[in-house]
């Protein structure tokens, strides 16, 4: 085992510089989920994708998933379902990714073209999409071909699930899911996904925990158009005052959730789980690295990584309609649609939730004396997630990182959520794991998003290395 790993090592290195083209090239389609004119783009990535993984050999089928709810006129982006390899000896694993991206517009602060990947002197890889996910989902791309081409048998049936709506609530996919756990899916024995980041910028984790996300909006309406401020304002219920107080009443500057009865939703801290952070290498500085500020909400790193783990949050995100271009415009909106999103955890239902949210909005509002409309609406919601790190899908990724990076990897949960992911465990009832590439430092959804160039070229040797050693694992292990 150990020589035909390192033969695979140095032909990543030899393939190196073709990877970052194959990375240069999928940045290149702006394939964002969330802006409807760029839909054809994010088709166009999933043909790609689709087209990359046929030269390669892989069997592949391009699933469309029909209409967009609430937006009949778009057409879903189809999945891409790949297989490579069907041989009934080795074991099978079933890997996920998405191929949409965050919107990305060079005047929201970016200091490079958003959509064409630029390399600095110290391998920064800059551009949309190159951490989350497009370097990840080239990665088991990558790791085909150096097997391919260092003339290494592949150690696994890899099974591909790419999708082009993650970023918005992966919509389409958990049907898709379920229908193909006894068909496409059947043979899993194993699922990995690498989607999420190191906690700091030197050491890798496993990831065995996310948080679930509830996206809402408050809609307030009254006015018939928009209207003069001098000619309305002091006659009439201004909507977006209305709609910033019921804001300003579901969370406190301290980051406490203000919705009644939320809290005891909450799984309690056990005493073991407490007796677990105190390992895990983060540090206040990592946080104040990677937010670009010192502007913490705790003082110590335990009470911050639960913060972000294990406890619930609830972000406001903005306002549709309201006034947001530069200048001084003396307009009143006559409609301001809030956008907000809460973040859940263990034991949080999800119609338990939106049922405590809703009536906590409704009664806000009420509590106005308001003229005006108010309508709550769900946008999308995402169960969290939380394996069992003692798994063999576990050991082999340790034992990859433990090869490639030379360090123990952190067992970790996270803040963020890939909504489908309990899914795959639910629908293939197999082991899910969480793999990442990328670290802290790499500004997902932010401005000048990149991808280290030695994370990238080492995580498509981890990919592969824990592919070798997914092989090596006992048969009988647990299942
Ligand atoms: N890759 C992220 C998920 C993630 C974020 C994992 C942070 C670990 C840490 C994914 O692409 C993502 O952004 N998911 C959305 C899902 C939402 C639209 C339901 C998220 O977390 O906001
Ligand atoms: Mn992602
Ligand atoms: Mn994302």
């Amino acid at each position: 085992m150990a020589p035909s790993l390192d033969s695979y090592f140095q032909q990543v290195d030899t393939l190196s510089e073709s990877f970052i083209e194959r990375l240069r090239k999928a940045v290149a389609i702006p394939s964002v989920s969330a802006d409807e004119e760029r839909r054809p783009d994010v088709v166009k990535m999933g043909e790609f994708l689709a087209s990359e993984l046929k030269t390669l050999g892989a069997e592949v089928h391009l699933r469309p998933l029909g209409k967009q709810p609430h937006k009949e006129h778009l057409e879903l982006p189809p999945v891409v379902l790949a297989r490579y390899g069907s041989d009934k000896n080795k074991r099978t694993i079933l890997v996920y990714g998405h191929y949409d991206v965050q919107p990305a517009l060079k005047e929201d602060g970016w200091a490079t073209e958003p959509f064409t990947l630029t390399v600095d002197d110290k391998g920064r890889m800059y551009g949309r999409g190159a951490t989350d996910d497009k370097g990840p989902v080239l990665g088991w791309l990558n790791a085909i071909e150096a097997h391919q081409k260092a003339g290494i048998d592949f150690p696994v049936n890899l099974l591909m699930c790419f999708e082009g709506m993650e970023e918005y609530g992966s919509e389409g996919l958990d049907d898709l899911i379920h229908a193909e756990a006894k068909n496409f899916f059947a043979d899993a024995d194993a699922v990995c996904i690498s989607d999420n980041y190191w906690l700091g910028t030197e050491k890798p984790c496993l990831t065995y925990g996310l948080r679930g996300c509830n996206y809402y909006s408050i809609e307030i309406s009254g006015p018939g158009q928009d209207l003069h401020s001098g000619v309305f304002g002091g006659t009439a219920h201004e909507p977006m005052t209305d709609l910033v107080r019921v804001m300003g009443s579901l969370v406190d500057p301290q980051g406490k959730i203000l919705i009644e009865g939320l809290d005891a939703l909450v799984a309690p801290l056990t005493d073991e789980e407490k007796s677990l952070y105190g390992d895990i290498a983060f540090t206040m500085d990592n946080l104040y690295e990677s937010l670009g500020s010192q502007t913490g909400l705790f003082p110590d790193k335990e009470r911050t990584l639960m913060g972000r783990w294990r406890f619930p949050s609830l972000s406001l995100h903005g306002i549709e309609g309201a006034f947001s271009a530069p200048g001084a415009k003396t307009v009143i909106p006559a409609k301001v649609t809030g956008k907000f999103s809460i973040r859940i955890v263990p034991n949080m239902e999800i119609d338990d939730v939106n049922k405590l949210v809703e009536a906590h909005v409704n009664k806000a509002f009420a509590a106005l004396g308001s003229k005006n409309t108010c309508k709550f609406i769900v946008q999308h919601c995402g169960k969290w997630w939380v394996a069992s790190p003692k798994h063999w899908n576990f050991t082999a990724a340790a034992k990859a990182v433990e090869r490639v990076w030379k360090v123990k990897p952190d067992l970790t949960r996270e803040g963020g959520s890939i909504p489908v992911t309990l899914t795959f465990e639910q629908a293939t009832g197999k082991n899910v794991l969480l793999l990442p590439m990328g670290s802290s430092t790499d500004a997902a959804h932010s401005i000048n998003e990149k991808l280290d160039r030695r994370n990238y070229i080492e995580g498509i040797k981890l990919l592969g290395a824990y592919l070798h050693y997914v092989a090596e694992e006992p048969m009988n292990a647990a299942a």
